[in-house]
């Protein structure tokens, strides 16, 4: 008998919630288009919709993409060929959505798509001496026209093609369609589908989450990336510049990936946020769960010493976080002692997903003014695995002899963490 997973239905509640009404941009490389996953791409979109979010769909030719980074002549015969091709394409989407057979997974839906001359495009004109002729620019996006179809519950279709005042039409680069939409309209996310495998840092993990600046960064320096999927990096962080908060990198290797990426806190892809970290925030007693499932797994691989709920709950004014989408990514501690004017440094953790931001190092600036400003003369910390970050951080070697004897009473010898102490300037 088919089981039916009750557990993750319910953790997809609060992302139902909070997607309900926002309108997502989404590209589809032509790769995806033309193969035999299209239909299950189609079928988790019309989920999504009928789940109250409103859908952009900007689709992709595969033609002149070669060239994207170099000027290219759109003659009349590129035109026509461009013009076929979406019309190809767009009866292809309209036929999918439009499934509604019984025993399959859209059964009973009724869907809409709409498109239209909703993105204006100007010529690209002259470059290097050279007429591009029908090559074109986005020069606006009636962005009035888009809303009233997502509101009358729509699905819009945008290609690369834009019209002009002159009642011409222009070969428009997709990825700038796409950015140009999301960043006019008051959308929520934009979501690049690449025909390129997840992206992965150097111990082959997924990259979950990268701010502006780490994208801009990882772009310079791993040299190894391939020139695929340095350029959907590349659409992300012009996105990005461009006032889109937040771009989402899904790879169409992976089944279900749009699913995955909007309805469960793992995700599938890589989020590419403009968006800025919470401030440190002291910790509430709501903010217990958040922490114990943060260092839980550093409790386990004893990097971090074992603390119970009501030990954290009766210490919670000693804490702060930062939180990320309602969720703490990162905590540390600043217990002031009664002797030697001095504060311990402890349970300081940043969530993997967000290490190397300098949110660490934020932190424990935050908890050492806070010592500072308490008179303390000295903070340290104990720590087994961290003593090099630490040293890094001004801290230098100390020894249990030279902790507070209330805090040498305490210590565990098994532990054997090492005692790393800083003076107040
Ligand atoms: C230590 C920790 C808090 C740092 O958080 P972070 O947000 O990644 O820190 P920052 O971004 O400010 O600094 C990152 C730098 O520190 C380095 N670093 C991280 N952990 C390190 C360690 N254990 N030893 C030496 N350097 C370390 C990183 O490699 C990076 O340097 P790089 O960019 O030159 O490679 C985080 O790695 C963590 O949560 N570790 C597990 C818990 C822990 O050990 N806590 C300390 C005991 S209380």
């Amino acid at each position: 008998m088919e089981t039916f997973d009750i557990e993750t239905f319910r953790s997809a509640a609060p992302y139902i919630y909070a997607h309900q009404g926002n309108v997502f941009v989404i590209t589809i490389p032509n790769t995806m288009l033309e193969s035999e996953h299209l239909s299950a791409l189609v079928q988790d979109l019309a989920l999504m919709q009928t789940l109250g979010i409103k859908l952009v769909l900007v689709y992709a030719t595969g033609l002149f993409t070669k060239n994207r980074k170099k000027t290219l002549v759109i003659d009349n015969k590129k035109l026509i060929k461009l013009q076929h091709k979406i019309g190809e394409l767009q009866s292809c989407l309209e036929s999918l959505f439009s499934t509604g057979l019984i025993n399959t997974p859209m059964a009973g839906m009724k869907l809409t798509t709409v498109s239209g001359n909703f993105v204006y495009a100007k010529p690209t004109g002259v470059v290097n001496g050279i007429d591009l002729q029908f090559h074109g620019e986005v020069r606006r996006v009636d962005t009035q026209a888009i809303l009233n179809q997502l509101n009358n519950d729509n699905i819009v279709l945008l290609s690369s093609i834009g019209y002009s005042s002159s009642g011409e039409c222009f070969y428009l680069d997709e990825y700038d369609v796409a950015t140009t939409v999301a960043a006019s309209i008051p959308s929520e996310k934009l979501i690049f589908l690449m025909d390129e495998k997840t992206l992965l840092n150097s111990r082959k993990q997924r990259i979950k989450f990268l701010t502006l600046s780490s994208a801009q960064a990882l772009l310079s320096r791993r040299k190894t990336l391939s020139p695929s999927i340095r350029q959907y990096i590349e659409f992300a962080i012009n996105a990005c510049l461009n006032r889109v908060q937040r771009v989402h990198l899904l790879s169409t290797s992976v089944p279900g990936a749009l699913l995955q990426e909007l309805y469960s806190h793992d995700g599938a892809g890589t989020l590419v946020t403009a968006e800025q970290y919470d401030d440190i925030r002291p910790a509430t007693i709501e903010d217990v769960g958040g922490i114990i499932s943060l260092i839980n797994p550093l409790e386990d691989q004893q990097v971090l010493v074992q603390r119970t709920r009501e030990q954290i709950e009766l210490e919670i004014h000693n804490y702060d976080v930062i939180e990320h989408d309602g969720f703490v990514i990162a905590c540390g501690a600043l217990h002031p002692l009664n002797e030697k004017n001095i504060a311990e440094i402890a349970c300081l953790a940043v969530h993997p997903d967000y290490q190397k931001e300098g949110l660490g190092n934020r932190l424990l600036n935050h908890l050492e003014k806070k010592a500072w400003a308490l008179n303390l003369n000295s903070v340290f910390v104990l720590t087994t695995k961290a003593l090099h970050w630490f040293r890094e951080h001004g801290y230098h070697k100390s020894s249990i002899q030279e902790l507070p004897v209330s805090k040498q009473k305490t210590y565990n010898y098994q532990r054997n963490s090492r005692v790393y102490l800083k003076h107040c300037k």
